[in-house]
């Protein structure tokens, strides 16, 4: 955040709200410079957003952001594209079975609410995806999940806006696999309606356990989550791990001692920081990684770090 930060607050011409602010607020991180915030509740609002270049902020917990911040209007879903339904819809559910179709829930809906909710109703299928601290759109949108379950295991059908209109899907229509939905960048998602089975809360509880200790060793302070997604088979944390990483710090970007597919922010870390430790990590590792994080704004921040100072800093660091 600047020092010297002035809101210019203003209504679109549908009515969305549009602030000036820092985006490190809204990432996990807490790392990310200004943008123009468009908060947008409806449909109309959206159509507004989309006219000029954009991108979509969910809940901000896979996402590495410039300090300069992006030149792009950021979308943020507000109201009731952040308001859930989870009534079984009678059209679409069927007579008696387990399988239950609920009403729309908005792209903007916290996921970690919705998860707990649908365990306290006994509604499965979403349970694996507890502890991740996403907005629905943003973890449709990458599938997020772990290994007891993903958010397409709960899916029914995605409305999502496109810059040629309005788009009503089914998960069928996509080619989704591990951490990816298939759908295209900036296509936002801003309502699903979900696929559950009926349980009991004391069954989704249990399942939700499972998958909660699974993460008792990740690291508790500001990240984004995982750096890398797990090439076939063996945990890039592992790799990283075994590269004798941990705990290398940049700045005051940290590779967490906990977990080394984790890099964390000990207090005033920039993306330059974060960006050092990934280039060294891509240095050190021998297998090819892919990013996980999302680099805002892609291209111009990767130019930050030539190969010259990665060599430099592996050698350092040896
Ligand atoms: P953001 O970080 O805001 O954005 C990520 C991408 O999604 C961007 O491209 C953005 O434009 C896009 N996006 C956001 N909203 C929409 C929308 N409505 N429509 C279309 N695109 C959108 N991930 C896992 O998969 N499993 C885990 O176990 C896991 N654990 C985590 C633990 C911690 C402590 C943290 C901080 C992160 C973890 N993550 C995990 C990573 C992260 O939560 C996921 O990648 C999640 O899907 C990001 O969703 P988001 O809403 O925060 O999206
Ligand atoms: N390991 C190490 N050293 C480390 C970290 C892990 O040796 O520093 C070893 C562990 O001992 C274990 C193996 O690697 O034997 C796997 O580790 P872990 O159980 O922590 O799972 P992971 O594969 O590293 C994945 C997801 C997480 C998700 C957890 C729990 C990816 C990239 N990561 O981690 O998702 O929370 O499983 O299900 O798929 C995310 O995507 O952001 C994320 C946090």
């Amino acid at each position: 955040m600047t020092a010297d930060f002035q809101s210019k607050d203003f209504q679109s011409k549908t009515g969305a709200r549009v602030e000036r602010l820092p985006l490190a607020r809204f990432t996990t991180l807490g790392v990310g410079g200004e943008a123009e915030v468009w908060f947008v509740s409806d449909h109309e609002q959206l159509a507004e957003a989309m006219a000029a270049p954009y991108r979509i902020l969910g809940g901000g917990s896979n996402l590495v952001i410039s300090d300069e911040g992006v030149p792009e209007r950021v979308i943020r879903l507000s109201g009731p594209l952040a308001e859930r339904d989870l009534t079984p819809d009678p059209g679409l559910s069927g007579s008696g079975g387990d399988g239950i179709v609920t009403g729309w829930v908005g792209g903007g809906v916290p996921l970690p609410g919705l998860v707990r909710a649908l365990q306290k109703l006994g509604y499965s299928n979403l349970e694996g995806t507890v502890g991740i601290p996403a907005q629905v759109g943003g973890a449709v949108w990458m599938n997020a999940g772990t290994r007891y379950g993903e958010m397409f295991d709960g899916l029914h059908t995605l409305e999502i806006a496109t810059p040629e209109g309005l788009k009503v899907i089914t998960p069928d229509d996509l080619g989704w696999g591990y951490r990816d939905s298939g759908i295209p960048r900036n296509h936002i998602v801003t309502r699903v309606r979900l696929k559950l089975q009926r349980s009991t809360p004391e069954e989704v509880l249990a399942k939700m356990t499972l998958a909660d200790t699974a993460r008792k060793g990740q690291p508790k302070m500001k990240t984004p989550g995982c750096a890398f997604k797990n090439p076939g088979g063996v945990g890039a944390g592992r790799l990283i791990d075994e590269a004798g990483l941990k705990g290398t710090q940049v700045g005051n970007a940290l590779i967490a001692p906990e977990h080394a597919n984790f890099i964390v922010n000990l207090g005033g870390a920039t993306a330059a920081d974060v960006h050092a430790l990934l280039d060294l990590i891509r240095a050190r590792v021998n297998v090819p990684l892919e990013l996980e994080y999302e680099l805002w704004p892609d291209d111009a921040l990767r130019q930050g770090a030539p190969a010259s100072a990665v060599t430099q800093w592996s050698a350092e660091l040896k």
